[in-house]
């Protein structure tokens, strides 16, 4: 027997930035994020009866952060059979959108289904978890929030009432990378930070105001707020006591300077960046391709893609 999940990535609008347990992936501070149409895995799992192999777009790869995460499943919903896992990648890993996320919660989901465990999301979204914290956000469509909770039971993600809205994001991809820091070393890097207590108490309040601007179908209020929490997370990279860093480059800089050029010029148009020099750019449809052509105009070479809000995670 196989079991097929598709898991779309999702991009956090209040960010995930430091651990309070790095065994649980129990996290600092509530997030939440938005679900994306254009970015998703899809994965296949199998018996076996050797070892625990990892497929992933075609390829035999390295299998041992799956292999520990499949370890912690059996330990969770008791022990099963080594799998195959055949993962087809629709997240460019290039285009620094967490494809660790989707790729966790499609996992969990198949692997529970191929053991006929009939989980709700809530529960699998723990278990994502601990594959990668922002895989607990990826069981859901549109908006979800990561309650950041108190132990493993309590801190999971669910999907948050929202009306249905024009967001879009333009994600665009620069051609320069940074020596990279993975985002569990950077975050780790991050709580040294002499103003992290201050991000805690100030992404609360966004994390409360964000939800209200959501309700209200206010997409340039979220995109404040989206804006303003990402930069906070940058600023603690930089003024962390051990190992202070940045992902941004140059080029990134001359992204979020066009952004406000945008917004200047009265188009609705905020950043947000995560482990990486990429810069995805809130706005509404409408208004998309004209930041895309801007931005192809100004800087040829960038890559540059739109997604819209996503689904949830479906089963083959
Ligand atoms: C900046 O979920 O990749 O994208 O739990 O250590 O695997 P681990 O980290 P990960 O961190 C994502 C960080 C972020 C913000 C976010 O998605 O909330």
């Amino acid at each position: 027997m196989t079991s097929t999940a598709t898991a779309h990535t999702n991009i956090a609008l209040i960010k995930y930035w430091g651990k309070k347990d790095a065994i649980l992936n129990l996290p600092t501070t509530s997030s939440l994020s938005l679900t994306l149409d254009k970015f998703y895995t899809t994965t296949t799992v199998s018996k076996n009866d050797s070892i625990d192999t990892l497929i992933l777009n075609g390829q035999n790869v390295d299998a041992r952060k799956i292999q520990n995460f499949l370890n912690i499943l059996r330990d969770e919903l008791g022990t099963f059979d080594q799998l195959t896992i055949t993962s087809e990648n629709h997240v460019p890993t290039s285009a620094g959108l967490a494809s660790s996320a989707s790729a966790f919660a499609a996992l969990t989901a198949a692997v529970t289904r191929e053991l006929a465990l009939d989980l709700p999301n809530e529960t699998l979204s723990r278990l994502a978890r601990r594959g990668s914290g922002s895989a607990s956000r990826s069981f859901y469509g549109h908006f979800a929030v990561w309650h950041e909770g108190i132990d493993d039971k309590s801190s999971f993600a669910e999907s948050i009432a929202a009306p249905d809205m024009p967001i879009a994001l333009v994600v665009a991809e620069v051609s320069s990378e940074t020596k990279k820091v993975s985002s569990t070393e950077g975050m780790q890097r991050a709580m040294t930070s002499p103003d992290y207590s201050s991000w805690i108490q100030n992404s609360a309040k966004q994390f409360l105001d964000i939800q209200n601007a959501i309700i209200t179908s206010d997409i340039e209020k979220i995109g404040y707020i989206a804006e303003k929490n990402a930069l906070d997370m940058h600023a603690l990279n930089l003024t962390a006591r051990q190992q202070p860093f940045t992902y941004f480059t140059q080029e990134t800089q001359q992204i979020l300077a066009i952004v406000s050029d945008l917004r200047h010029k009265g188009i609705l148009a905020f950043s947000t960046m995560d482990a990486g020099p990429n810069v995805k750019i809130i706005t509404t449809l409408n208004e998309a391709p004209t930041i895309v052509n801007h931005l192809k105009k100004e800087m040829p070479h960038l890559k540059v893609q739109t997604a819209a809000s996503g689904p949830g995670v479906t089963y083959d």
